[in-house]
């Protein structure tokens, strides 16, 4: 038995798998967890990255990194149209992401032979390139399995005339998609629709070309969603989230995290803190970042708050404030440029997360068992939000408009009142489930099992 046990660990130790992260960084994070997963697992590990966002090595040294260089204009790099850097990043990775590819592989006779390739499921030109090459291509999705089936259906919406509905048919309901309204189909602003509807087909075609869907999620909390999809992708798929279980998500942070949250926490009542965050993407324009500080100021609840550099466009940072705002919060509030945001969320004086529902927000606030305010922008996010505030019922939802009055109200019901304390009750069962599918006998725990035979038989 104990010999077995090796020789299967040898056989990994044999074994190289290349993943392929998206440059941004809820993408970046839990592709890089999944890379220590699998290391610890036996598997060698090399990543491929741009030059654009490139994740730090030093961070890594066990992993061996290759960058290529996807020569990106200045005016192409902004996050502020998403779509449109994904569709340039996919364009003009093909060429230097092939020779890399091609090079790691001839490689094999000095380094241990390449199992497979994982790749970001957004890279889509990847499944041709590993198709040339002959290496099997497993897609990771770091989304939810709930917001992928969304996407997955958006051709079937487009034909039903759901993605022109007017404002006035905001809240019928998508009866393809239960629980989801109109308002919940996770569509992205762009400046070129085309190019959003054209970028969501080519991930959907290639993803169902792949062998074999990661997922950063856990059955227990999308059983029905993993099944539904099962129908129509008819592909192996691997639940094994939540992945920063597994390992902090702070090495692949792009921004330095400030350590001082943590010291500001400790001198909180327990659960007293509103946590605001709205991730690495979210901009909001000057008079929606007034009404959030007057919403937060309002409250009276202690509130710590991310405002990341570029939050609001323009603007360097906590400039838009009225003169005297901070020094009247008297110590209430603490405002940072970016937090150690698993640490923050497992410390005992958070009450709340008024977050954007961006998948690694939503799940680890699941993990930590805190309840939200849930206020999506866009994408996924908006299926995310629908989710823990109406599926789920973790979290209370607050509509795109940022009003102070809304703000407050919503601030003080989620901290103060006993809607919150049973939104409470609710996530502290979803983490309970959490935990078990994470040991030996439960289902993320299996599900790796599973992946790790399934890397090995390629
Ligand atoms: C993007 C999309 O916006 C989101 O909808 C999608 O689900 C993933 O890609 P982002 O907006 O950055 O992600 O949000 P999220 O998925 O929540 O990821 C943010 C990550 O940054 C989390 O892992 C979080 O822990 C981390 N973070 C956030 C910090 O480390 N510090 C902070 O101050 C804020």
């Amino acid at each position: 038995m104990e010999r077995q046990k090796e020789s299967n660990v040898q056989q990994k130790k044999g074994r190289r798998v290349i993943l392929f992260p998206l440059p941004l960084q809820g993408h970046i994070n839990p592709m890089l967890q999944l890379a220590s997963i699998l290391y610890s697992k036996g598997f060698s590990i090399t990543i491929i990255h741009t030059n654009f966002n490139s994740p730090n090595p030093s961070n890594y040294p066990h992993f061996s990194f290759n960058s290529i260089s996807e020569s990106l204009w200045e005016s192409e790099v902004s996050t502020e149209d998403t779509i449109s850097l994904l569709t340039v990043l996919n364009d003009k990775c093909v060429v230097p992401f092939q020779d890399c590819l091609a090079k790691l592989i001839s490689n094999g006779d000095q380094e241990e032979p390449v199992a497979c390739l994982i790749t970001d499921a957004i890279w889509h030109f990847a499944q041709t390139v590993a198709d040339t090459l002959r290496l099997p291509r497993i897609v990771l999705r770091t989304s939810s399995i709930s917001s992928f089936l969304a996407f997955s259906a958006f051709q079937i919406l487009l034909e039903k005339g759901y993605l022109a509905e007017q404002d006035s048919q905001l809240e019928k309901p998508v009866t393809e998609l239960p629980p989801l309204r109109v308002k919940d189909i996770p569509i992205i602003v762009t400046h070129d629709t085309r190019n959003f509807h054209q970028l969501i087909s080519a991930v959907v075609s290639k993803t169902k070309a792949c062998s074999g869907l990661i997922w950063n999620s856990f059955e227990d909390l999308e059983q029905t969603e993993l099944t539904r999809l099962h129908k129509d992708f008819p592909i192996p798929m691997f639940p094994i989230g939540p992945f920063h279980k597994y390992c902090l998500a702070s090495s692949s942070s792009l921004l330095s995290q400030d350590p001082s949250c943590i010291s500001w926490l400790d001198k909180q009542a327990a659960k007293s803190v509103m946590y605001v965050s709205f991730g690495s993407i979210v901009i909001v324009n000057v008079t929606e970042f007034l009404e959030i500080a007057w919403g937060l100021a309002n409250s009276r609840v202690p509130f710590l708050w991310v405002v990341r550099p570029g939050l609001v466009p323009g603007v360097e940072w906590l400039e838009p404030l009225p003169k005297g705002f901070l020094e009247m919060l008297d110590g209430r509030g603490h405002i940072v440029k970016w937090a150690p945001q698993q640490e923050v969320l497992a410390h005992p004086a958070v009450g709340g997360f008024w977050t954007h529902n961006g998948w690694n927000s939503t799940l680890e606030s699941i993990c930590e068992g805190v309840p939200m305010i849930c206020q999506p922008c866009f994408g996924d996010q908006l299926v995310n939000a629908r989710y823990a505030s109406h599926v789920w019922r973790v979290g209370l939802h607050l509509e795109r408009k940022f009003e102070r009055r809304e703000i407050e109200t919503a601030i003080r019901r989620v901290t103060v009142e006993a809607e919150g304390q049973e939104m409470r009750e609710r996530i502290m069962h979803l983490k309970e489930k959490l935990e078990l599918s994470l040991l030996e006998a439960g289902s993320s725990y299996q599900s790796l099992e599973r992946l790790v035979d399934h890397i090995l038989s390629f």
